[in-house]
């Protein structure tokens, strides 16, 4: 028997006594998802009986009112999700339990009181211990921590914590991601600091480490050597939502790049980690992102397409263009598309170009990382039938239809020599259930537990700016946007761009979903299909 040292499931202990303060607890994130997420938590027994909730917002809200406001919002989601047979109603006993922890309080985040009625309720409370979450748009992220840090309720207590969550986005460009970085570190430690990327709560981009590192068969091929270029692309089908205020101000680039994209293309691309702890991956992460090539501003022009969505249809249904979209200035000059080359100019990846795009109103919604190999040598082929060598891929999929498809050749049946290209699979949804959880529930737990691995730190956020600014000031020099119609992959110019270097985009959407495996096992499977 070879020996396997395959884990089996462990309990996973509570957290230990805190308070939560969520800042901007009447926003949307918190009745999205983090009240959702503290819930399933709740209810599989991660959090500690004593703990207790606190939202604080400009809002006019009591305790009573807030409560009410968020469960007739997660109620009505679940009785939904319940209806299409996505996910089980809200258990009422289960929302009692968690609803008499939650509390709110009315103010100004800007206020002083507001931070002394912080320090009386922890003083209150039984634990030192103390989770600051800032839900708030980045403006407040600066000023909520500086009058943290006056009220000194950073300073952590013996045997206590005091940690502060910090959403996206972090900064707007390298420098004002500098300045925020030296601002929180002027009042608390970087161990204290927890910077939300939340594609890194989704199960299926922690499983890109556990596939590359705990499978033998992938790292000896997983370099330039044998790949010949990676695909990352987040399309969505959505449009602005309700969102311009925001989206307007930031667009597709700092939206979706220097954050969710930067961090799928470190974890395909960084060196195995000595040790799978905060430490050791991140020191890893911020070495591979430090590894972007720096373009010069008219090589970043080059190597970008950026574009916004014109009025279209998606799903028979005509949608409006995002200049006329509520909320969107008139005159403005925010891309909804964007497509972009990089290099990575170390050791594994020299020559290795990654292209990068993400886009609203595209034709599916596909978040994706494809790998493509070199072909294999043509010459023992050329007396056959076979004229040219297809590429294997291997396509992660990080959403829908989670999992991974590998595309190879197989000789067609029959007495000539043909080959066609065929698909193995692994979809999540034959082995595992993703449906009942946000993708919060990890990362709040980590930071209820003080385990900082899949959070951003001060030096990924900076090379991940740095690596985008050549392109945002190429933007700001020539700022002309090209249109694509909605329901279509982004403009001209994206498919031009990997198209100049003799490549295609691989079809949006087009990796398949579970069942696929037994299928090849009937051998029925024709070319072109699936
Ligand atoms: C958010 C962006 O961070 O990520 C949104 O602000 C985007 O614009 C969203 O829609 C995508 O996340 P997900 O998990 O739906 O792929």
């Amino acid at each position: 028997m070879p020996d396997t040292h395959a884990s089996c499931p462990i309990a996973t202990p509570a957290a230990g006594a805190t308070t939560l303060f969520i800042f901007g607890a009447s926003g949307d994130l918190v009745k999205r998802l983090l009240v959702p997420s503290l819930y399933n938590l709740d209810r599989d027994g991660l959090l500690a009986r004593e703990m207790q909730i606190v939202g604080i917002d400009i809002a006019d809200h009591d305790n009573a009112s807030f409560r009410r406001h968020l469960k007739a919002f997660i109620a009505d989601k679940a009785a939904r999700a319940h209806a299409e047979g996505r996910d089980s109603e809200l258990d009422e006993t289960q929302w009692q339990q968690l609803e008499t922890r939650l509390h709110y309080i009315q103010g100004d985040f800007t206020d002083t009181d507001i931070y002394h009625r912080i320090g009386e309720i922890i003083r209150d409370s039984g634990s030192d211990s103390a989770l600051f979450y800032c839900a708030t748009g980045s403006r407040f992220f600066g000023e909520i921590a500086r009058q943290l840090g006056r009220a000194e309720l950073m300073t952590e207590p013996e045997g206590a914590y005091r940690r502060l969550v910090v959403e996206k986005p972090f900064g707007h460009d390298l420098e004002s991601a500098k300045a925020l970085n030296a601002q929180l570190l002027s009042v608390m430690k970087e161990s204290q600091i927890y910077r939300i990327d939340h594609f890194l709560g989704k199960e299926t981009v922690q499983n890109i480490l556990v596939s590359r590192f705990a499978n033998v068969l992938f790292e000896p091929f997983w370099n330039n050597h044998y790949i010949d270029h990676i695909q990352i692309t987040a399309a969505e089908t959505v449009g602005v939502e309700k969102r311009a205020a925001f989206y307007d101000t930031a667009g597709a680039m700092r939206d979706m790049v220097p954050n969710h994209l930067f961090q799928l293309l470190a974890m395909v691309a960084i060196e195995p980690p000595a040790a799978f702890g905060a430490d050791a991956l991140r020191t890893e992460k911020a070495k591979v992102l430090d590894a972007i090539r720096p373009w010069r501003v008219e090589e970043a022009a080059a190597n970008s397409a950026r574009g916004r969505y014109e009025a279209g249809r998606m799903a028979d249904q005509p949608v409006p263009g995002y200049l006329d979209e509520t909320g969107v200035a008139p005159e403005s000059q925010t891309e909804t598309f964007v497509a972009m080359k990089v290099m990575v100019d170390n050791w594994r990846w020299i020559g290795v170009p990654f292209y990068l795009r993400t886009g609203k109103r595209m034709s599916a919604r596909d978040t994706e990382i494809a790998i493509c190999f070199k072909p294999a040598p043509y010459a023992q082929f050329r007396d056959t039938e076979v004229d040219r060598m297809a590429s294997n891929w291997l396509i992660i999929q990080i959403q829908p239809n989670e999992g991974m498809w590998f595309d190879f050749q197989a000789k067609r049946p029959g007495p000539e020599l043909e080959m066609d290209t065929v698909k193995m699979g692994f979809a999540y949804q034959d082995f595992f259930d993703l449906s009942a959880v946000t993708g919060y529930e990890t990362l709040i737990y980590d930071c209820l537990t003080g385990d900082q691995m899949l959070f951003q730190r001060a030096d990924t956020i900076e090379n991940g700016w740095r690596a985008v600014q050549p392109f945002l000031d190429a933007w700001d020099a020539s700022p002309e946007i090209e249109g694509y119609a909605a329901g279509e992959d982004g403009p001209r110019g994206a498919f031009e761009l990997i198209e100049r270097d003799g490549r295609q985009w691989h079809q949006v959407g087009s990796a398949t979903g579970p069942g696929i495996a037994p299928v090849p096992m009937n051998g029925k499977r024709q070319k072109g299909e699936g």
